[in-house]
């Protein structure tokens, strides 16, 4: 039985109203379903909305994530916040460098290796993100692209919290765009990624989680969450909407 971990990321949307009503249509849902064992409910609500978001999950079974974090516990990092800032919120998962970061704010592989490192140190499980953009895929570099971000992204990971490492697959192109990857774009990625993170880590990184992300929503759902080597979905788009959450999270259940 496959067991698939759905993801929400809002990104910088939601104030702390819309934040509580979306979070109680999701506890909501997820307290009707049968979840049981298949399916690990996540939502990663920007910052200023975890404390809010916290209290509507007391006793639920979605669990709390943040989008980004700091490598540093404090400090003069004016705007930042770090690990075990998160931690008082119980959250469980970091995203580490989305695209969105390495985009529009430089992040190196190199930033989201301490990044990682620093979420386990705090005991918060990393998500770390990697992609290639529309350029890089067409150019023939995409496997180049994954390699160097598995590579340097996972330095001097250690090998006893296998366990708590997720990576997403995010193509920069079907991020936000409604064209996901097609099923055997996604089955060849991440049959890459498996072997990479096995030539990394060994071989107990075949149980680690892959998920994907980049347009995932309730039309593809169902083809790509039972594709080879895809262990859930990062959602971003169709995670705003609580019908459509809860859609995909029925077609996880349903594998
Ligand atoms: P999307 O975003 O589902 O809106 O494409 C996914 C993500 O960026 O994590």
């Amino acid at each position: 039985m496959k067991k698939f971990l759905i993801a929400g990321n809002w990104k910088m949307n939601t104030n702390v109203y819309e934040a509580v009503e979306l979070a109680k249509h999701i506890v909501h849902g997820v307290s009707t379903r049968n979840i049981a064992d298949k399916v690990q409910v996540l939502i990663c609500p920007p910052n200023t909305n975890l404390d809010a978001v916290h209290r509507e999950l007391k006793d639920s079974k979605t669990i709390l994530g943040a989008q980004n974090c700091h490598y540093e516990d404090k400090g003069a990092f004016t705007g930042e916040v770090s690990p075990n800032m998160l931690k008082q919120f119980d959250c469980e998962y970091v995203i580490i460098g989305h695209s969105e970061r390495r985009q529009y704010f430089n992040e190196t592989s190199e930033l989201t290796n301490k990044k990682v490192i620093a979420a386990l140190n705090h005991e918060i499980k990393p998500i770390l993100c990697i992609g290639e953009s529309l350029e890089q895929r067409q150019n023939g570099s995409t496997f180049n692209v994954l390699a160097e971000q598995l590579e340097v992204g996972l330095k001097n990971y250690p090998k006893d919290k296998i366990a708590n490492l997720v990576i997403a697959y995010e193509p920069v192109w079907a991020i936000g765009t409604g064209v996901s990857a097609t099923t055997e774009q996604v089955v060849e990625t991440h049959l890459f990624i498996r072997e990479k993170l096995c030539s990394i880590l060994g071989d107990n990184a075949k149980d680690i989680f892959i998920l994907y992300g980049g347009s995932l929503n309730p039309n593809n759902a169902q083809e790509i969450l039972s594709s080879n080597n895809v262990d859930g979905g990062l959602i971003g788009g169709a995670s705003l909407k609580h019908d459509q959450f809860l859609a995909i999270i029925d077609y996880a259940i349903s594998i």
